[in-house]
């Protein structure tokens, strides 16, 4: 079992490590592309780019922890990363580093004064799952009730200003023309949140009590058994949403599970104000009953009500083929009301990007299996706007989490090939004060 290190030196040696590695890299291939003469070589810069993330991520995976985050993080709001880079945050998320017993023991005793075996009546010392920040372990408890209990790692609440630094470090020595200077902040913002379980655990019970969508479930969080560095739910006998989707399973059941997720999100911003906020697929459960089990509340962010009902303003709009009012949303949500409506009015990308949200909300329930490329088509206009568009699109910070719940879920729909109603019409009926 490998250990989290938290020793600033150790950490920084890694990061100077990293930097020399990549510097070296990049000159390599430079010098390489001179001799043959193919600077301009798209194949070559890809190549560049593979090896890069490589060796950015080998030294994220010996950060681990908050690095791990992050970087799981980052993955979400940049689908505009080269393949390469994609992968590898892809598979960060699912590596799982493994605390000893002594450990594991050690931070129970310091969050409830007892050991595990006096706690529970039986405590499984291997965990089950690895979390972000911890690992998850099953335990029974006094009972009879099988438990998932989430231990935290020790020192890495203390490690996350030094990690989010180390990380911006690795990040600057990346040539691309993403630039994570915005992104980096808020991460370190979110994850300095997600330690504290005690937050995560009041989170989870507001949206037991407040839950109300068919077919979805949030596990009533267990509280003799949580603290600011523990937290206990019902164990949930179930498949990653993804695994659950390889079994198989009919279009009836795909269907109920996406609707669902479509109907959490919209009761999200229009009736509870706050929105689970993290679509990674490790947070969604399909339990034996073929119910969806949402996990996770570590990132819960609150709505701003102003934005979403804007949010949904604009879809609605897009929905009606209403120029007008997509144009004066769009403005506001995206573009920080600087747009040029004549510039907007004018430019194709954006109107074939009005077409593409247009032809999904007009249907009365709309079939991905029927539109199999339907997300990549918009992830390619999304692509060829960033590059060619003559108009900046700054989005706010408060519908970054909406577009990143919202697109992550289209995009799980358009995986399990499900047929999804979007019921957008009456919702937020009095928002003509936006
Ligand atoms: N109540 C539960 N029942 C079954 N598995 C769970 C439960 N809670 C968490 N897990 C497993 O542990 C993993 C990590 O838990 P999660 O709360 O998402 O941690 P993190 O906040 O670090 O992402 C989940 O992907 C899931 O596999
Ligand atoms: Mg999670």
């Amino acid at each position: 079992m490998s250990k989290v290190p938290t020793g600033k030196i150790h950490r920084n040696a890694i990061v100077a490590g990293t930097a020399v590695k990549l510097g070296a890299n990049v000159m390599k291939r430079r010098t390489q592309a001179l001799l043959k003469q193919q600077d301009g070589d798209a194949s070559a810069r890809e190549n560049e780019a593979d090896e890069q993330a490589k060796i950015i991520f080998s030294a994220l995976g010996r950060l681990k922890g908050t690095a791990l985050k992050a970087a799981q993080m980052l993955a979400l709001e940049n689908t505009l990363l080269p393949e390469a880079y994609r992968e590898q945050l892809n598979q960060a998320c699912y590596r799982a580093p493994g605390l000893n017993r002594a450990v594991v023991r050690k931070v129970l005793m310091s969050q409830f004064g007892r050991a595990p075996e006096q706690l529970f009546s039986a405590f499984d010392y291997t965990p089950f799952a690895a979390a972000s920040l911890g690992q998850v372990h099953r335990a029974v408890d006094k009972e009879g009730n099988t438990l998932a209990v989430k231990v935290q790692y020790p020192g890495i609440a203390e490690s996350i200003r030094s990690d989010i630094a180390t990380l911006s470090m690795v990040l600057k020595t990346v040539p691309t023309r993403f630039n994570f200077d915005n992104t980096l902040p808020e991460i370190e913002l979110r994850l300095i949140e997600e330690t504290d379980y005690e937050l995560e655990f009041r989170r989870q019970e507001d949206f037991y009590a407040s839950c109300d969508i068919e077919n979805l479930r949030v596990l009533q969080p267990n509280s003799a058994y949580s603290s600011k560095r523990v937290i206990s739910s019902p164990y949930v006998a179930g498949l990653h949403i993804d695994e659950w989707l390889d079994t198989d399973p009919p279009a009836a059941a795909r269907n109920r599970v996406c609707q669902a997720l479509c109907d959490l999100f919209f009761a999200s911003v229009s009736r509870y104000g706050m929105l689970h906020a993290d679509p990674n697929i490790g947070n969604f459960l399909v339990d034996q009953a073929n119910q969806l089990v949402v996990l996770d509340f570590g990132c819960t962010v609150p709505v701003d009500p102003k934005t979403a009902a804007a949010f949904v303003a604009l879809l609605q709009a897009y929905k009606a083929q209403d120029l007008a009012q997509v144009i004066h949303y769009f403005n506001l949500l995206y573009m920080n009301n600087q747009g040029d409506p004549d510039k907007m009015k004018a430019n194709s990308l954006f109107l074939q990007y009005l077409a593409w949200q247009h032809k999904l909300l007009a249907a009365t329930q709309f079939d991905f299996s029927a539109h199999p490329d339907y997300m990549a088509e918009g992830v390619t206009l999304a692509v060829d706007a960033h590059k060619y568009s003559d108009f900046p699109v700054c989005p706010s910070k408060e519908v970054l989490f909406l577009e990143r719940v919202y697109y992550g879920y289209l995009q799980l729909f358009q995986r399990a090939g499900a047929s999804v109603r979007f019921e957008i019409d009456t919702l937020f009926e009095a928002h003509a004060n936006v």
